[in-house]
């Protein structure tokens, strides 16, 4: 009997301190929930450091573009190339078939839209912009004119004007 009060006693302590233990780990369980709410935070960080003003995409055009003053001569030049090789798939405040030029250096820098341009084919392969511009168009590619970088340019300078 003695030994079998000692097995009980020896039980009931242990269930006890089973128990206890038991509590802490749950009050405990409730501290990291709070950090893990904490850690969205680097979240808006990653967001903020992909800056789309700062990205120039993959093409000819190897540095960032800063506008000076407004070249006319060279955006009136722009104007008649879009209305002969982009028209069929751009309005200038509209979207058509692709997107709309217009307030375009709001999101892009001038240097991204000159590759893309010149290189939409490798635009879409291999900038996430550009990647993400295809699949809101269904897949319709944007495709190259064959432009030479004088004509790219100007076109840029028109977009300045819209
Ligand atoms: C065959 C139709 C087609 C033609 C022609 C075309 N584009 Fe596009 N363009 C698109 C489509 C579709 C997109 C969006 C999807 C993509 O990027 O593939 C686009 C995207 C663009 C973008 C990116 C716009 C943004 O908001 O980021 C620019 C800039 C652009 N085109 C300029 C031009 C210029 C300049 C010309 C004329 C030299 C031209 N496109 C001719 C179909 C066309």
């Amino acid at each position: 009997m003695k030994l079998l009060n000692l097995f009980i006693t020896g039980l009931l302590i242990f269930t006890l301190a089973a128990c206890g233990g038991g509590d802490k780990p749950s009050s405990e369980s409730k501290a990291p929930a709070k950090s893990m709410v904490k850690k969205e935070e680097p979240k808006a960080e990653a967001k903020a450091e992909a800056d789309p003003m700062k990205d120039i995409g993959v093409g000819p055009i190897k540095e960032a573009i800063t506008f000076g003053e407004l070249d006319e001569a060279l955006a009136a030049k722009g104007e008649e190339l879009y209305k002969a090789k982009c028209t069929a798939c751009h309005k200038p405040d509209k979207k058509y078939i692709g997107p709309a030029p217009k307030d375009i250096y709001q999101r892009r820098n001038p240097a991204w839209v000159m590759n893309m341009i010149l290189n939409p084919d490798g635009m879409i392969k291999e900038d996430p912009t550009a990647k993400k511009l295809l699949q809101e168009f269904n897949g319709t590619p944007m495709s190259n004119q064959s432009l030479t970088e004088e004509e790219a340019r100007s076109i840029v300078e028109y977009f300045r004007t819209l």
